[in-house]
């Protein structure tokens, strides 16, 4: 399937991802531990609204994953738990955990799962409109202080070199997701949790950015969870993939399946033969998963 240096790339990260924890963990285990681990996650809002119902999903370590879901499923609520966003927004995880590589972050600050190799690309391409590409990136890097490097950045994402001076506000929405990216690699993640990134942005555009996503991932190493609505691109690039319906995961399998499943084709690829756009759950009933419970 892959050529050859994917698959060597993929081999590193996962070998970087397991580090002396998972090489020094449980020898009677088969499996390798999980860049990411979400079991049974439950959030609120507000102390009343619940928005996660017991969602639990797997990031192995140098994958692609892709989580999918018609608006309001609960995607960016999802991203902002497992990167420690939600009480900024009078969120709170009630039940459940968070584990990177195989360590509990479900009750850590935002910023010390930055330090531990977590990074978030936010909806709608946040960046400081005020600031130069380079401050921005500047200001993406605090959590390293003056080691932050950007010249690596640079290297990566050459667009953003030949804009370091320009002012973030003035950039195109595609330049401002590229910045976005290059800002959120000035942490050296190694999960990237991406929200959306190709949303609102022309086609030739929505091209670049998923070629960025692919080579963050076959020449970084980075593994990712990646939230889209354009579910044929986000499969396309993934290796496994996620569907979820209020609150919960319905669906999953590895991303060539799921772009099969005539479900899936129907409501998130627009190619069923339906003419009307119908709910996962007004059609089937997928029982829970087992795994965690
Ligand atoms: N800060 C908040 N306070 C209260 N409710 C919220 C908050 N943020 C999100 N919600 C609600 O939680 C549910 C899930 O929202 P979320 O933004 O996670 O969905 P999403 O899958 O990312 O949707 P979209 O595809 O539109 O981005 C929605 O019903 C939303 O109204
Ligand atoms: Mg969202």
């Amino acid at each position: 399937m892959s050529p050859t240096p994917e698959k060597a790339a993929r081999a590193d990260a996962a070998r970087a991802h397991a580090g002396g924890r998972a090489a020094a963990g449980d020898p009677g285990s088969a499996r390798a531990v999980a860049a990411l681990t979400v079991e049974n996650l439950e959030v609120i809002y507000d102390q009343v609204i619940l928005v996660l119902r017991g969602l639990s999903l797997e990031v192995p370590a140098g994958e692609i994953v892709a989580l999918l879901g018609s608006n309001g499923a609960g995607k960016s609520t999802t991203l902002k738990a497992i990167a420690g966003l939600l009480p900024t927004e009078h969120g709170e995880i009630t039940d459940g955990s968070v584990r990177l590589d195989g360590q509990d972050i479900t009750r850590m600050d935002a910023a010390a799962r930055v330090r531990r190799g977590l990074a978030l690309v936010m909806e709608g391409r946040r960046v400081f409109v005020h600031l130069t590409v380079h401050e921005n990136l500047v200001a993406g890097g605090y959590t390293r202080g003056a080691r932050a490097g950007y010249e690596r950045v640079y290297e990566f994402l050459p667009v953003l070199a030949g804009l370091r001076s320009r002012v973030a506000g003035y950039l195109s929405g595609g330049e401002q997701q590229m910045l976005a990216i290059g800002r959120a690699l000035m942490s050296d993640p190694r999960l990237l949790l991406l929200d959306e990134p190709s949303l609102g942005l022309a086609p030739r555009l929505v091209d670049e950015v998923f070629g960025v996503i692919q080579r963050l991932n076959t020449e970084l190493g980075l593994t990712a969870l990646l939230v889209e609505q354009n579910a044929r691109r986000a499969l396309a690039v993934a290796h496994r993939g996620y569907v979820m319906e209020a609150g919960r995961i319905v669906l999953e399998g590895a991303a060539a399946d799921l772009a099969d499943n005539p479900d899936v084709k129907e409501f998130y690829l627009g190619l069923g033969d339906a003419g009307a756009r119908r709910r996962y759950r007004d059609v089937k009933h997928y029982k829970r998963r087992k795994r965690w419970l």
